[in-house]
């Protein structure tokens, strides 16, 4: 039977760029979950009918919240409710399957690389039926409906059994139970050279692959040990924990340090990599050498053509614009566009969608293609695998030859979080005032050439998005770029991009640390941080 339960309007609903995430307590109180479920449905037009797609991170309250939403995607007229069983879908697997069963979206129930467990985080987020995540219009929409919110809809029904694969009826709907990692693992065989990587296993190569206890290590396991014959164990922290063993799975050096010290052993495999709570980001670590990820996207977009579902060469490049500017140079070389976006996935899609770019990546660890709509973590390690297995060179050697022949971004970024929301306002207002009486000024940087607070133009639709991000570029081509997270969930938090530029003539071998100490000094007189924060020092370098 329908219910029409009443409710009232949560205030803080309204869901930034990565869909809602509030603290697992938020999500638990009466209606909550449900509220923002409706608010989503009732800023949706024409879904009678159609399929919806729903799987999570395996993080805590997953199970509860997936019963919450097939009841009410019943009472609320689909057709048809694809699940991924045991409630698992990775945010890439996700984004696959609307896509490839033509659904009218999803809903991804994750907090990507946030905690998990009762205290910790928890996250829906809607995705549209090109399986990107919703569109501004799309969100403001939801955010609207969540404030004058008096009802919801849900089938009162016994709970479906999500475990087993099959069809069960719930009154006129269909739920599907389907294998969240087959499709998917398919997908990625169509685009890699999966019998060349077999190979180069077979002949000794070795790698390590870190789930962090989070969605990936089902696909993980079925698709570097089954698919492609690495050794049992290969696959660290392979089985989804709802609270990821208690570790923050965010794929960096301070989180994943389990996989760093692993790498930088005696006797260290030849590739690690690491994936994060929802598996679209990625962190590729070669014996005794780490690569960025934005020299990860570079060194991707280079050598892409090198795998079979690339041979075509390149659209265009895109990268959000606090990522460095590594990729330009291998656009520019490749004579493609490069596109500087705002953060967040959301504006790559697209370009993707639009058929004007191929690969696209952030500094913050995201890589991905226009084969999802999602960035992928996985896919990032298959084709850097891809890329080993043709060049037979290592990453340390792959690395030196790209920045011999492009340059070297060194580059970092220092993150001051759970900042007090007004006194990072504050900080970000001071430095908007200051913009224009930047340029000309030096500092332990160098002499300022702009400063400027960036706005962006999607060339698909003309729309503008602005205050992404205070950039100040420096005469050599140094830059720090401030702005605040869109994704904290306790306070603010300030992040701070710094890089400098050397060509291929310069010098390639620097510490990073050293490259970068005198912007580090420069940003600080810029923005005075401590001053306004009251920290002498970021929370994470990354
Ligand atoms: C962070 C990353 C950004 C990424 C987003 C979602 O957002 O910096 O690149 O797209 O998570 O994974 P932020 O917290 O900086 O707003
Ligand atoms: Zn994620």
């Amino acid at each position: 039977m329908i219910q029409t339960v009443s409710t009232m309007p949560f205030n803080d609903q309204k869901p930034g760029t990565s869909g809602l995430r509030k603290k697992v307590r938020v999500f638990q109180q009466p209606h909550y979950a449900e509220n923002f479920v409706q608010s989503v449905f009732d800023s949706l037009d024409g879904f009678a009918g159609q399929t919806l797609v729903v799987g999570g991170d395996g993080r805590y309250l997953n199970r509860e919240v997936i019963q919450i939403v097939i009841k009410m995607a019943a009472a609320n007229g689909f057709g048809r409710v694809l699940v991924g069983q045991g409630g698992i879908l990775s945010t890439p697997a996700a984004s696959h399957l609307i896509r490839s069963s033509g659904a009218f979206g999803g809903l991804i129930l994750s907090a990507s690389h946030n905690p998990g467990g009762p205290d910790e985080d928890f996250g829906i987020k809607y995705n549209i039926g090109n399986g990107g995540p919703a569109p501004e219009k799309v969100t403001d929409a939801i955010a609207a409906r969540s404030l004058v919110i008096d009802s919801y809809k849900i089938l009162e029904a016994a709970d479906v059994d999500i475990d087993m694969i099959g069809t069960a009826q719930l009154a006129a709907m269909t739920v599907e139970v389907v294998d969240p990692v087959a499709l998917y693992a398919d997908l990625m065989e169509s685009l890699f050279d999966f019998p060349a990587i077999r190979a180069q296993i077979a002949g000794g190569f070795t790698l390590a692959f870190d789930s962090m206890s989070a969605v990936t290590g089902p696909y993980a396991v079925e698709i570097f040990e089954r698919r492609l014959g690495a050794p049992a164990g290969t696959v660290m922290n392979g089985t989804p924990l709802p609270d990821f063993g208690h570790h923050h799975p965010d794929p960096n050096l301070v989180h994943a340090k389990q996989l760093y010290d692993r790498m930088m052993a005696a006797d260290a495999p030849d590739f690690g990599a690491a994936s994060d709570g929802d598996g679209d980001r990625n962190l590729i670590i070669g014996r005794h050498s780490y690569v960025t990820p934005s020299d990860s996207l570079a060194v991707l977009a280079a050598n892409a053509h090198l795998a079979p579902g690339y041979k075509g060469g390149l659209k265009g490049i895109a990268r959000s614009m606090p990522t460095s500017g590594a990729a330009d140079r291998v656009a520019e070389k490749l004579g493609v566009p490069l596109y500087e976006t705002p953060t967040g996935w959301k504006f790559f899609g697209n370009l993707l969608d639009a058929g004007m770019a191929t690969i696209c990546g952030e500094e913050s660890a995201g890589t991905g293609s226009d084969h999802v709509r999602e960035k992928d973590g996985i896919w990032a390690v298959l084709l850097w695998l891809n890329i080993l297995a043709v060049r037979q060179q290592s990453v340390a050697a792959i690395m030196t030859d790209h920045w011999a022949t492009y340059g070297r971004n060194y580059y970092a970024r220092h993150d001051y979080e759970a900042i007090a929301k007004d006194r990072a306002d504050t900080l970000m207002a001071a430095l908007r005032d200051s913009l224009a009486t930047l340029p000309g000024t030096s500092n332990s940087g160098g002499t300022v050439k702009s400063a400027d607070d960036f706005a962006y133009t999607d060339p698909t639709d003309q729309s503008v998005s602005r205050n992404q991000g205070i950039r100040i570029l420096f005469e050599d081509g140094s830059r720090v770029v401030f702005r605040l997270s869109g994704t904290g969930t306790e306070g603010a938090t300030l992040r701070v991009y710094i890089e400098r530029y050397v060509g291929p003539d310069g010098d390639l071998g620097l510490e990073t640390g050293d490259a970068l100490a005198p912007l580090i000094a420069a940003a600080q007189e810029v923005a005075d941080i401590s001053g306004h924060t009251g920290m002498d020092k970021p929370s994470v370098i990354t």
